[in-house]
């Protein structure tokens, strides 16, 4: 972890005083490389399986990943050249060389072996070999895939983009998808079910996270109408003491507001009028006990009543 010591200057906007503000020019690269990397996160590890010319296979992780096209299907990754000497990476000069990329995905039980095969090994050297994965001939490009991942992507890179050409500087690689593995498992009866995933995501450092089915949560949103948004409501609710940002969020999305006739049956409910007759708190607590119990227009109903 990176610590700053940072005389506080205020910001020039006079927004948000209790920010700390960072130029910069008051940051080396490697410093802003670790906003970047500790902030931007989690982020999805894309274990890229690659050859050079003469046929020898490469397997390292890159985490500055992403899905960045729905059709065509593009996912795009990003070697850095080395911060040290900015040499560039086996990956990259392979895909350079040969155009065709297996982005495997990494799940909890091959996080340690993932983590392995991002040794500065020499281009010579076969990560699948070192880190005991299973080498598995793809369908439609040339490099092999990883056996134990759950879903792999056969890829044809359509274009590399340098963004610098010093220390860490970046080079995107956009990946158009041309094949798609799914294990078994992780598809019960032909429906691909992406809960059932063990995934992992990269943290700052050395940290990870991981996406078990206890950290998962549901935001219900309507899809096909919008919703009213938090500015239509009346002040005292989006000021209110009692209400986050979340509930108002959850309040936002409510596709319609109650009508008078909804507003005045929920006022005649005993817990509303009792809750009523205790001010203004008790009536906002009560309207977020139900949000929280996943009841949207009660809540409203009682707010604006
Ligand atoms: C989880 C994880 C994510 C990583 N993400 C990146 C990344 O996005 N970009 C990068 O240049 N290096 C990244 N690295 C470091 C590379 O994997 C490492 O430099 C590796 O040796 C590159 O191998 P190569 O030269 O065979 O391509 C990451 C390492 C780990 C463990």
């Amino acid at each position: 972890m990176i610590t700053f010591e940072l005389t506080k200057t205020p910001p020039k906007s006079g927004y948000c005083p209790n920010h700390m503000i960072l130029t910069a020019t008051d940051l080396s690269p490697r410093e802003t490389y670790s906003f970047l990397a500790g902030a931007v996160a989690p982020r999805p590890i894309c274990f890229a399986s690659t050859i050079d010319a003469e046929g020898k296979v490469n397997l390292s992780p890159y985490s500055f990943f992403n899905v960045v096209s729905g059709d065509p299907p593009m996912l795009a990754f990003s070697p850095l050249r080395s911060g040290r000497d900015g040499k560039t990476k086996d990956t990259l000069n392979n895909v350079l060389a040969v155009p065709e990329v297996v982005i495997n995905i990494v799940d909890h039980a091959m996080v340690e072996q993932m983590s392995l095969t991002s040794t500065a090994y020499p281009p010579e050297v076969n990560e699948f070999e070192k880190a005991a994965l299973t080498q598995v001939q793809s369908e439609s490009v040339r490099p092999p895939r990883v056996g134990e991942s759950p879903v792999s992507f056969e890829c044809v890179v359509d274009r590399v983009i340098p963004l610098g050409d010093g220390p860490m500087a970046g080079n995107l690689v956009l990946a158009r998808v041309v094949c798609i593995h799914v294990r078994d498992e992780f598809a019960p009866g032909g429906t691909f079910d992406p809960t059932l995933l063990d995934l992992v995501g990269r943290m700052g450092g050395n940290d990870y996270v991981r996406a078990i089915p206890e950290s998962l949560f549901e935001i219900p949103k309507p899809v096909r109408s919008l919703g009213i948004g938090v500015d239509a409501l009346p002040p005292h609710i989006r000021n209110s003491t009692v209400l986050s940002g979340n509930n108002l969020g959850r309040l936002g999305n409510a596709e319609r507001l109650p009508t008078e006739a909804e507003i005045a049956k929920a006022a005649k409910l005993p817990a509303v009028a009792q809750a009523r007759s205790q001010g203004r708190e008790s009536l906002h607590t009560l309207a977020k006990d139900s949000l929280e119990r996943g009841d949207v227009e009660l809540a409203l109903r009682i707010l604006l009543g």
